[in-house]
């Protein structure tokens, strides 16, 4: 059998880190025959409550699970790991202003990338989950200059998966049989949702969604709009924002990094912009991609048209504002 893995996974008495842990732990990320060490990560007023998630997960009696590592240090947190699920951000709260956000989560992801910088593997794959995760990535790969910018990504397959929830919904087919929904842009309210390359899988052929419903107010006002406005709505059912969903997709994402992408589908992640597609360079911006041996690719030569192109336009533009704000943070 294989070495054990370290992983590491912050905010790990949150929400999230709940469900994903279990995830994890249980072999559906990293494979079935690779054993782990989880390093869990939190702040010092939350380490009783981590305490219990340590009790839990040795109750699961998980046998990938070799050891797990709480602590509120970083330096502990990121010392040889491969991979990192950055989850543990500052949450907004009432009357706080999006510029006090970023200003909180700046700081935290400037002493992780340091951190990461310094004691993780050089080949550490990093997803940011924490909001607004587009840009705490770009910050935390500032501060990492010795790891690959390509190895920091933000999580928008959750976006991903409910647009092709949405999808399977409309078409009432199940849900594996719909693929290749791109998600562009930021994890915010700006993401562009686009069906153009979804497609259905059934009886052995290969359809392409937007021929199947041909309905241009559904995909450009109806689907997008409940995509983009899905958080908002799980926070008013459910009083807490998406948790189980939410570690499902990060464990979707970190998986498809590591054991790649299946030949013929696309995934969406956030990932350092080369400009492709017209979008901002050196953002985060999440693309459809491929991934084969641990590196991402972003498919190119996809045909945008002119609503795409001013959807993407506005999600850049945001993601500009956000990366000016956040650089004059720090050099404050
Ligand atoms: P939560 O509030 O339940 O848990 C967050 C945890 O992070 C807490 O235990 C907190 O103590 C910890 N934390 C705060 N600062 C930390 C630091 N400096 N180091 C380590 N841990 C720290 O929140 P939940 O529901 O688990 O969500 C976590 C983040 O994920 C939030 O920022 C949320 O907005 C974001 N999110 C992102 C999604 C995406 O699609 N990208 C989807 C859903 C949530």
């Amino acid at each position: 059998m294989a070495e054990p893995l370290r992983v590491v996974v912050t905010g790990a008495a949150g929400q999230i880190a709940y469900s994903l842990l279990y995830i994890i732990a249980k072999g559906d990320v990293f494979g079935k025959d690779q054993p782990l060490i989880l390093h869990l990560l939190d702040i010092p007023v939350m380490m009783d409550v981590l305490e219990g998630v340590v009790m839990e997960l040795a109750d699961c009696a998980l046998p990938l699970l070799r050891d797990v590592v709480p602590t509120d240090d970083p330096i502990v947190a990121f010392t040889d790991v491969s991979a990192a699920f950055l989850v543990g951000a500052m949450p907004r709260k009432q009357g706080m202003e999006r510029k006090d956000l970023l200003a909180a989560n700046v700081k935290i992801f400037k002493v992780q990338g340091e951190a990461l910088d310094k004691y993780a593997k050089k080949d550490v794959k990093v997803l940011v989950v924490g909001n607004p995760a587009n840009t705490n990535a770009l910050i935390c790969s500032k501060y990492a200059p010795t790891i690959p910018k390509e190895n920091f990504t933000a999580m928008t397959r959750l976006d991903q998966n409910r647009a092709q929830a949405q999808i399977a919904a409309k078409l009432k087919v199940p849900v594996g049989m719909v693929s290749n929904a791109v998600i562009w842009g930021n994890h915010s309210s700006t993401q562009y949702p686009d069906a153009s390359y979804a497609v259905v899988e059934r009886n052995g052929t290969v359809e392409k969604v937007t021929d199947i419903i041909a309905d241009e107010k559904w995909i450009r006002e109806t689907f997008l709009t409940s995509v983009q406005k899905r958080g908002a709505a799980v926070i008013a059912a459910r009083k807490m924002s998406s948790a189980m969903s939410a570690a499902k997709a990060a464990a979707d994402h970190m998986k498809d990094w590591f054991l790649g992408t299946t030949p013929g589908k696309i995934i969406s992640m956030g990932v350092i912009s080369n400009g492709a597609y017209n979008t901002p360079k050196d953002v985060i911006f999440s693309f459809p991609v491929i991934i084969e041996d641990g590196k991402w690719k972003i498919v190119e030569g996809l045909l945008v048209d002119e609503f795409s192109h001013s959807m993407l336009d506005a999600t850049g533009k945001e993601l500009l504002e956000e990366r000016e704000e956040a650089l004059k943070i720090i050099q404050a």
